[in-house]
């Protein structure tokens, strides 16, 4: 049989990890994992077919012979926490820009397929969300190949990271316009699963991606905060139906080749209001101790939460026929369902936190 050998940079992730767990799941992959962390996968760390390698990828020189041995590069390695795009502006450009450039650069040098994981930010705000534009017209579904990006003014810093993964993003097309790179870009909408990013305080610092808010809101019994009330929208992906995606295009280079794909669910979309107070729900169904103690939702500034310069998408929905036509992929989880998997996780990592919490 033959064996396919991966490079996973940031493969210690949310992603990283799902693909992981599936990828040692499947026979004929072999893999070398980068990243600074391990803890999401550290049940893997052993695991026979699997090689860990704690490494920066800013340190290119270090990363180069792992890119050498393998068939294949997925980058994953991202600094792509909302909350920083503002406040760490020149490091979210280089994490997403320049670092992940040099790899770009040792995929075209090793002709090695590099499977590249972009964002559904690089189409920014709709057009209707364009200052001056009128809104609440009808919604386009984002294409790959037709939609443009509809980025804001510089000062409004939200947008560094989007930016820096377009820039990414022309740069892969054109090393495969010039020099024959062999790619496809992945741009992801909201994958949403276990082990997405962590509980501040406990297992991480700092403001995480939605899910984790409210979930240490719910464990912990604090106001769910909507950031300017909660209006904006997002389609929401069961990280397994994202894993599909991923693997088809993993074993299907063909079909792949030379493709962008929007990866996501477009029959989830809620409005972040609408999510808090499903969240809340479900959290009362799965924990029904909570039951009768109402934990209230409020509403907070953009610029309270995130501080200056955030801005934000006001809807995204992905157009997902390429993926189905080229890959013969489709979501198949809805959003009640993929919340209840992904909070269930949540309160057994969390769980025991919040409860020795209540007894002090
Ligand atoms: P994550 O933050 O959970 O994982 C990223 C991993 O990269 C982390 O383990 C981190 O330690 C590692 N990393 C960051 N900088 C590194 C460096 N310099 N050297 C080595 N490792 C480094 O994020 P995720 O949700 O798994 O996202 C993975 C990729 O998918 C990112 O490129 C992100 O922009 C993209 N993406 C994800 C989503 C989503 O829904 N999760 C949506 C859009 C785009
Ligand atoms: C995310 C990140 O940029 C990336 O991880 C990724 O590229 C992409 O989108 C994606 O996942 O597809 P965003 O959707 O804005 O961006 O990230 P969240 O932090 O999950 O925020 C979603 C929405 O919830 C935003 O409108 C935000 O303002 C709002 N929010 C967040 C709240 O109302 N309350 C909170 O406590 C946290």
């Amino acid at each position: 049989m033959t064996v396919t050998r991966l490079c996973i940079l940031g493969c210690g992730g949310f992603i990283g990890s799902h693909l992981l767990d599936r990828l040692l799941s499947e026979a004929g992959f072999e893999v070398i994992g980068i990243d600074t962390a391990s803890t999401k996968i550290k049940c893997h760390l052993t695991s026979p077919g699997f090689s860990f390698v704690p490494l920066d990828i800013e340190n290119s020189a270090a990363v180069r012979p792992f890119i050498q041995r393998c068939d294949m590069v997925v980058s994953l390695a991202a600094l792509c926490n909302p909350s920083l795009y503002n406040t760490i502006p020149v490091r979210v450009i280089e994490n997403n820009f320049s670092q992940p450039r040099a790899v770009v650069a040792m995929c075209s040098e090793y002709k090695k397929r590099l499977v590249h994981f972009s964002t559904c930010e690089v189409y920014g705000r709709t057009i209707s969300g364009y200052a001056g534009r009128p809104s609440g017209g009808a919604i386009e579904r984002f294409n790959e190949d037709c939609s443009p990006f509809v980025l804001g003014p510089i000062g409004a810093q939200r947008w560094t990271y989007a930016c820096a993964k377009q820039l990414l993003e022309r740069l892969i097309y054109a090393y495969g316009f010039e020099r024959g790179l062999e790619f496809t870009i992945i741009r992801p909408f909201n994958f949403i699963g276990p082990r997405m990013d962590f509980i501040p305080g406990i297992d991480g610092e700092g403001v995480p991606r939605v899910i984790a808010c409210f979930m240490e809101a719910l464990l912990f019994q604090k106001p769910l905060k909507l950031v300017d009330g909660g209006k904006n929208r997002r389609t929401f992906t069961a990280i397994e139906d994202a894993i599909n995606a991923i693997m088809a295009i993993i074993k299907k280079p063909d079909k792949a080749k030379g493709q962008v794909f929007n990866i996501g669910n477009p029959a989830n979309e809620t409005t972040i209001a609408g999510l808090a107070h499903r969240m809340r729900d479900i959290y009362q169904q799965l924990n029904p101790k909570s039951a009768g103690r109402t934990i209230d939702i409020v509403n907070v500034t953009s610029e309270e939460f995130y501080g200056q310069g955030y801005e934000d998408s006001d809807r995204r929905v992905p157009d997902i026929s390429k993926a189905a036509d080229l890959l013969g992929w489709k979501p198949a989880i809805d959003l009640d369902e993929a919340l209840c998997s992904t909070m269930r996780s949540y309160i057994e990592d969390y769980g025991k936190f919040a409860a020795e919490t209540k007894q002090q």
